[in-house]
């Protein structure tokens, strides 16, 4: 599928990529690569418009039901968090809570975003930004190249691809 802007009307402004995709591959390179602190994991998007929410990393400042017998934690029983105020830059049992529909959400959306007008994935800020030798300052950030494993899996992605067969998406959510 190419993300021109008909397929963006369909599915409001935001390109028709593959969310189950994103969850499964896209979002471990994204939380390992660029959701700190102080970068992308970040509750202001003015600032910076590429948010990721993941977990023992920046969490959404929302109120979810968490049942922690699940998390393994201390205590049991569900209980009602703000998953900000507990979960987030922390390794704690909260931060075992899994992502919200809401994260989800604001995820996948902020990341495909960048997809919108680009006639192919290689001109994605997406992939340009940390880019090796790109034409983007990101503050001296330099993280991957054009044969990198982890540029692959995020081209791969914006390039319309699926998910693969039996991904483990568990881990992630
Ligand atoms: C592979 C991981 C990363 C990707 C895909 C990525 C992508 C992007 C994108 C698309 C932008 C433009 C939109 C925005 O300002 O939010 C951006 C800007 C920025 N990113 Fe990242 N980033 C990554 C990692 C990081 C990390 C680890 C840091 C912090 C250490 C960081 C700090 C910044 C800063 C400060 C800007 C603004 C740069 C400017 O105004 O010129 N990024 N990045």
């Amino acid at each position: 599928m190419r993300h021109d802007d008909a397929a963006a009307t369909a599915d409001g402004c935001f390109p028709r990529l593959d969310l189950p995709a994103y969850q499964c591959q896209v979002q471990p390179v994204l939380a390992k690569n660029c959701a700190m602190a102080g970068c992308h994991g970040t509750l202001d998007a003015q600032t910076r418009p590429f948010q990721v929410f993941a977990r023992a990393r920046q969490r959404n400042n929302e109120v979810i039901m968490y049942d922690r017998a699940n998390a393994g934690c201390l205590q049991t029983g569900i209980v009602a968090i703000n998953i900000n105020d507990v979960g987030t830059g922390t390794a704690s049992c909260n931060a075992k809570a899994r992502l919200s529909n809401n994260e989800w959400a604001i995820n996948f959306d902020s990341a495909r975003a960048w997809a919108i007008g680009t006639t192919t994935p290689d001109t994605s800020e997406l992939l340009t930004q940390p880019l090796v030798g790109s034409s983007f300052a990101h503050a001296g950030i330099k993280l991957w190249n054009t044969g990198s494993a982890d540029y692959a899996v995020v081209r791969r992605w914006l390039d319309g691809g699926t998910d693969v067969a039996n991904c483990n998406n568990s881990t992630n959510n």
